[in-house]
């Protein structure tokens, strides 16, 4: 078949596309082992020996047991600079997996289903890229293979256990597949690209009695049906329109019976914001919507507000040569995608560091894959390609 992929007149090209030619087909098996092999967050205990066994024939240093099952690699360039992290997540998830492939889980219940397999593999094709190429670095890279992302925790106990010190890390740059973007394409987001995800929990406390009767009782469903419709309004009416929120309720439970009226309900929810200024304004809301709810209808309203992960941001000083680098190593493939609502915990690193977060494209043509989906299949060439975007990124972000 012709080689029909861009060809520019470069060294750094040439030099990265030529390792990455040779050690596809090894990553693509240890990718396929792990796939086989899910494990659930800070249980990433095999994933990790693999992770460690890969280093250890590369014969980079690295450092396992951070976070329980997180593992740190440094590659030292062959001149002073700063030090670049480049963080890949391991965990899989709950699910049964239904792709049907030959390499598909072997543990009932679990899957590899969001992809943490082809980024723990696409990292470690960087690090055999980078090992080869660090007499040409002006600075140093640190690997993060990190644990329970999905659980959200992994990131928070790495940081909490040194990850961005020792040496200081300077900037950040993570990577998620993209199986909306067909494989070979990627895609960046300036600014704030995925959310901050809270969580909230209200009681709402009446007084029970016969349903027949309800002169006699305080009524929680009643007033709990009309404050979840009342939280409808805090997007609506007192965020900014330009400043993305979500407000879901996501549960309620309340009642056993037809002509009981239960003592309380309980339901359960997520605020998804891009701007800290609509996050401080929906948890004011929820809280001053359940007290004068409390006040009307003579119910008592226990809140329990809940901040989760923080809003992911894309750093200029990061993103814009990363995304140079790519063009400079693919040719024309990247673009710029929307924001998610969606959360992830590499949004820590970019809370404290100039971060960024590239996305890679994983759709396999005629496919329409969705993360988290029971029957993901992503185009396994993504790991080549993103080892080498990512590749590139650190070799121009160190030069
Ligand atoms: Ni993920």
């Amino acid at each position: 078949m012709p080689d029909t992929a861009p060809v520019l007149p470069n060294d750094k090209q040439a030099a990265i596309r030529g390792i990455t030619d040779r050690i596809e087909a090894g990553l693509i098996e240890v990718r396929r082992d792990l796939h086989a092999h899910p494990e659930l967050a800070f249980e990433e205990v095999r994933t990790a020996g693999v992770v460690s066994r890969e280093l250890t024939r590369l014969g980079i240093a690295h450092t396992t047991g951070i976070a329980k099952t997180g593992v740190v690699a440094m590659i030292a360039g062959g001149r002073p600079g700063p030090v670049l992290a480049i963080r890949a997540d391991m965990d899989a998830l709950p699910i049964q997996e239904q792709s049907g492939l030959p390499f598909a889980s072997t543990t009932p219940g679990l899957m590899h289903a969001c992809g943490h397999d082809i980024h723990t593999t696409t990292l470690l094709g960087v690090a055999a890229v980078l090992a080869e190429l660090a007499p040409s670095l002006a600075g140093s890279v640190k690997l993060i293979f990190q644990p329970a992302e999905e659980a959200i925790g992994g990131a928070e106990r790495m940081i909490a256990e040194g990850v961005l010190e020792g040496p200081h890390v300077d900037m950040a740059l993570g990577f998620h597949n993209y199986p909306h973007l067909p494989v070979g394409s990627f895609g960046f987001c300036p600014g704030p690209a995925l959310a901050a995800a809270d969580t909230f929990e209200v009681v709402v406390h009446g007084k029970s009695g016969h349903a027949a009767h309800p002169y006699a009782a305080v009524d929680p469903i009643v007033a709990a049906a009309q404050l979840i419709s009342q939280l409808q309004t805090v997007v609506s009416r007192e965020v900014r329109p330009l400043h993305p929120a979500v407000v879901t309720v996501g549960a309620i439970h309340g009642g056993v019976a037809a002509n009981i009226i239960p003592d309380s309900v309980t339901f359960i929810g997520t605020v998804r914001t891009l701007h800290a200024e609509a996050q401080d304004t929906a948890e004011a809301a929820i809280k001053r919507l359940c007290a004068g709810m409390a006040e009307g209808m003579r119910v008592r309203c226990d809140v329990t507000y809940t901040r989760g992960v923080p809003a992911m941001l894309n750093d200029d000083r990061v993103l814009e040569p990363v995304v140079a680098a790519v063009r400079m190593q693919l040719g024309d493939v990247i673009h710029r995608t929307e924001p998610s609502m969606g959360a992830e915990d590499f949004a820590l690193m970019s809370q404290v560091l100039p971060a960024f977060q590239l996305g890679i494209g994983s759709g396999a043509p005629g496919r329409a894959d969705r993360l988290h989906n029971s029957a993901y299949a992503p185009d396994e060439a993504c790991i080549g390609l993103g080892v080498q975007a990512l590749s590139r990124a650190a070799m121009e972000m160190l030069s």
